[in-house]
């Protein structure tokens, strides 16, 4: 046998027992003629003591940090305790070891502040899932699930599984494909998401699916995009949005609850996208902190001042208490909003002082009065301080989204510890996609539009304006999930895909199987997807899903330990029948 005991497990009240560890060397420390070693499994740490009639099979087979041992001896109490680990309050006097395998030195220590970066603790991510706080997040991730499943199973839920190997289904994203080696010159796609196979099986009768599944999205990386990511996927049957939304809420109370300890009393609010993007500038807004946007295009134009004579927007924030911003800060604003990312080509601002006075960075322009008005229109308070971006409408827009987020920052308003999720709801039902010069759907093209809107679909002129029955959840100003109200009538679905600019021949050849299946008795459906990592990200309070993906990729999309993706050679190629392209 090789353990009795896990190296979590042992506290006073085994004092006296013979156990039998086995685990990981921590750290070994010679004191004269006694050796302390700490031994770690995934359980926790014990200290183990060798006394002097161990030191010349010590001297023999000396322990190396990370080697994998064995050990025998007996349960003691400390002299001293150490209060920081459940087990500080023993250590095991051994009386037999044996190493089970030696280890090289690890190229980065295991410990919570390693010394390793980032590539190399990926190179080496089997070591770096030894520390104990990847561990942790790791722990958290399989915590979640089960709360998942648990809700879902206490629904009637059923969870079944969807094929990886399909014909494509659009989420907006470019697919993976796999080349045939069957079918010489046809390729499987990789699902960005199960969304038609979870539509047919309501159609088959199964009302209420769920899968924490994988899906495959080929876009530009960021801290919370994955190429592969996993989702907590749903689909209901016979429900309105209502239904919907009321049960995802219920299901992230319960995971809260589960997991954090945390009681949401009140109902989630709720906001449309219209809002979102006026008041907050983006479409998931963090609603910790206050700070709306102000439009100021009425007031700013017209006063000769050509930056925002010229413009299609100028907005403003009023960060409160930040009047005494020094010049040196102020630069390191201006020249934050000149990064490329952000892309403006400067910012104005207006300081309203202790007795009431407004000072702005354009007073030739604007006299006090005038800026009063500004103040006036933001609120603005003696203290604060009037931050103002103009020029093309919607980078504008978005760039007042990112300066706003950046003062919650430096204004400490975005406490990872405090949560506050919100439904965003009536997106738009299209999307211009400028490259493509052509309208997409904003969700995907299985979504209905409202009821009131059908008649639009045939005026492009409306386009915009058409709403849809689609709904995000967003937690502290990023995206968990989102789902749609689906159609589920052949009509609709046709006219939508020829909204989209397919032929009936392209979306009979890309979607047949779906439209040929609302054609034998398709209930009305709906249903949402969690973003299973970002959830896990931000109930760990980070900022990265990588840290709760066991084996995640880099930046580029590799896996650096595997070194994936890589060539393959000639044999293989020749037998999926590809040439590639020098
Ligand atoms: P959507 O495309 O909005 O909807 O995806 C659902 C949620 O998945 C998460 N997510 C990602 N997480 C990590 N890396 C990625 N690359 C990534 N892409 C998306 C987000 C997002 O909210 N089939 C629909 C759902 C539905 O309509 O029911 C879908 O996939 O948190």
């Amino acid at each position: 046998m090789y353990r009795t005991h896990t190296c979590g497990e042992l506290r006073l009240e085994h004092n006296g027992q013979q156990v039998s560890l086995s685990g990981w060397v921590q750290t070994v420390r010679k004191f004269g003629s006694i050796t302390f070693v700490d031994l770690r499994d995934r359980y926790g740490i014990t200290q183990l003591l060798f006394g002097e009639s161990l030191n010349q099979q010590l001297d023999d087979q000396p322990l190396g940090r990370e080697f994998v041992i064995q050990v025998t001896g007996t349960v003691t109490e400390r002299s001293s305790k150490n209060k920081n680990i459940p087990t500080g309050d023993i250590e095991i006097t051994i009386s037999s070891f044996s190493i089970l395998n030696a280890a090289k030195t690890p190229p980065f220590t295991i410990q919570d502040d390693t010394d390793g970066g980032d590539e190399l603790r990926m190179k080496y991510r089997y070591l770096d899932l030894r520390r104990n706080s990847v561990k942790q997040n790791l722990e958290l991730r399989y915590r979640l699930n089960r709360a998942a499943r648990n809700f879902l199973d206490s629904k009637g839920f059923m969870d079944i599984e969807t094929p990886f190997l399909i014909k494509s289904t659009p989420e907006g994203a470019r697919d993976f494909v796999v080349p045939s080696r069957m079918n010489p010159n046809e390729f499987y796609a990789l699902p960005q998401s199960p969304q038609t196979f979870k539509q047919l099986l309501m159609v088959s009768g199964y009302d209420r699916y769920y899968q924490i599944v994988k899906c495959f999205r080929d876009e530009d990386l960021r801290a919370d995009r994955q190429p592969e990511f996993t989702q907590i996927d749903c689909e209901m049957s016979f429900v309105e949005q209502e239904d919907v939304l009321n049960n995802f809420e219920e299901m992230l109370k319960y995971i809260f609850q589960e997991i954090k300890g945390i009681t949401f009393n009140e109902p989630f609010p709720r906001m449309t996208f219209d809002d979102a993007m006026e008041f907050y500038g983006n479409d998931k807004p963090d609603i910790r902190f206050d700070m709306k946007l102000v439009n100021f295009t009425d007031i700013a134009k017209g006063n000769g001042f050509k930056v925002f004579d010229e413009a299609e927007l100028v907005v403003a924030i009023c960060a409160k208490g930040c009047s005494e911003y020094t010049r040196k800060q102020m630069d390191e604003l201006t020249d934050w909003v000149k990064r490329p990312q952000i892309g403006m080509s400067g910012l104005i601002y207006a300081r309203v002082n202790a007795d009431g006075t407004v000072k702005s960075s354009v007073d030739k322009f604007f006299d006090e009065t005038k800026l009063k008005v500004w103040a006036d229109k933001c609120q603005a308070q003696p203290g604060d301080l009037i931050l103002v971006l103009a020029g093309k409408e919607e980078r504008t827009r978005k760039a007042m989204s990112e300066l706003r987020l950046e003062m919650g920052d430096r204004m400490g308003l975005r406490n990872k510890d405090e949560y506050k999720p919100l439904w965003v709801i009536d997106f738009p039902l299209f999307e211009y996609a400028e490259e493509e010069n052509r309208w997409v759907a904003r969700h995907h093209p299985f979504t209905s539009p409202k009821p009131e809107h059908i008649s639009w679909m045939e005026d492009t002129s409306k386009y915009a304006d058409i709403k849809a029955n689609a709904y995000d959840i967003v937690l502290n100003g990023t995206e968990i999930g989102g789902g749609s109200i689906r159609i589920f009538q052949r009509e609709l679905q046709e006219r939508m895909f020829a909204a989209l600019g397919m032929s009936p021949d392209e979306a009979r050849h890309k979607f047949g199987f779906l439209l040929g299946a609302f054609e034998y008795g398709a209930p009305p459906h709906g249903g949402l997807a969690f973003g299973f990592d970002r959830l896990c990200a931000l109930l760990g309070g980070s900022d990265s899903i990588r840290d709760f993906i066991a084996f995640p990729k880099n930046n580029s999309g590799r896996d650096v330990m595997l070194d994936a993706p890589s060539s393959i050679d000639q044999t293989q190629l020749n037998e999926l029948k590809i040439a590639l392209v020098k």
